[in-house]
């Protein structure tokens, strides 16, 4: 029996302009997926799934696109869900050579499904140290965050920058430009307070729609250049430990998005109440649409004034989490 985890993220800055080349900084946060793999003696695969925000589910099956799933929560849910999962499987088998490879997963995450603070990427990342390791295989961490980037394009027909992947595999803080993905320095820890309205965004459609948007006026595509420059100024704050700008320069990127038409009253509702409480700053977080806000504040004002959003369904602390997929016990 072999167990891994990795972290969520959340995005500093950059969500968004990342897609057309523009530099991007995440951080991983202390809310983890862990997935414990045990070979089977047949080639099928059995998955179960416990605390996800998704009810727990469990699934067995061959593989067979003609398998019927036996299952008592909505298909399409537990399919998106299993696409993700049986593609790190895939790598798995690839990375140790044993494409009959049957496996018992449990996968058991702290990560809000969909809000944007990538369980899936940590789902996928764990999955694949998992079940590779219990069948012989370590695999570096690039090797891993290639493996794991795979699978996210492909469950998303290509939609996926590699940000997610990256950062759930190393760790840290990172800063992702096209291909380039690298870990920052030192930085410091920032007081995260996240607050979560419950839902998710179509990440698809909203890619889609600032892809349009960008094609149709200039000033869409001048905003994606002006987040690119707002990253480059918000890596020089982190690398000085300034965490005041960095929160001004957040405030900077949740308006530009909202340009882009990425936010939602729910997130902005999050990210003014956040601001009232004296938050250094305030943004979405990821694809936005709905799902979670990030705001700086050391004090317990903002997660008390987030609870009482009637928007906000939790609020939570989260920590920089410097360390990314791990070996558990
Ligand atoms: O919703 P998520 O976590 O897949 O984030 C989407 C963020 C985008 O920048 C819009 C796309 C991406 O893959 O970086």
């Amino acid at each position: 029996m072999t167990v891994s985890s990795a972290p969520g993220k959340l995005y500093l800055f950059g969500e968004h302009a990342v897609v057309y080349g523009e530099p991007a900084v995440a951080c991983a946060i202390d809310r983890r997926a862990r997935v414990t793999a045990e070979v089977r003696g047949d080639d099928r695969l059995r998955v179960e799934s416990r605390d996800l925000t998704l009810d727990g589910f469990t699934v067995e099956y061959d593989g067979d696109a003609g398998d019927e799933m036996d299952v008592d929560v909505p298909t399409p849910l537990v399919e998106a869900a299993m696409g993700y999962v049986e593609g790190a499987v895939e790598q798995a088998r690839d990375a140790a050579d044993a494409p009959d490879a049957g496996l018992d997963l449990i996968v058991e995450s702290d990560i809000p499904l969909g809000g944007g603070l990538s369980s899936s990427a940590a789902v996928i990342a764990a999955t694949i140290d998992a079940a590779s390791r219990e069948l012989g295989v370590d695999l570096p961490p690039g090797d891993l965050a290639d493996r794991a980037y795979r699978v996210e394009h492909d469950v998303q027909d290509g939609q996926a920058s590699r940000t997610d992947t990256f950062c759930s595999t190393v760790g840290g803080a990172v800063r992702v430009e096209g291909e380039d993905c690298r870990r920052l320095g030192d930085p410091p820890n920032l007081p995260f307070v996240v607050g979560y309205d419950g839902g998710a965004g179509d990440t698809g459609e909203l890619v889609a729609g600032v892809r349009e948007l960008r094609e149709e006026y200039d000033f869409a595509a001048d905003t994606v250049r002006a987040i690119g420059d707002l990253v480059r100024r918000g890596e020089r704050a982190l690398a000085a430990g300034d965490v005041g700008t960095v929160g001004r320069l957040m405030d900077f990127d949740h308006g530009l998005l909202s340009a882009l038409g990425v936010s939602a009253r729910s997130l902005d509702a999050m990210v003014w109440a956040a601001r009232e409480a004296g938050a250094d700053g305030a943004k979405l977080t990821s694809a936005g649409g709905g799902g979670c806000i990030v705001a700086l504040d050391d004090s317990r004002a903002t997660r008390t004034a987030l609870k009482y959003t009637p928007d906000c369904e939790t609020a939570f602390r989260a920590e920089l989490d410097r360390e990314g997929v791990r070996a558990e016990e």
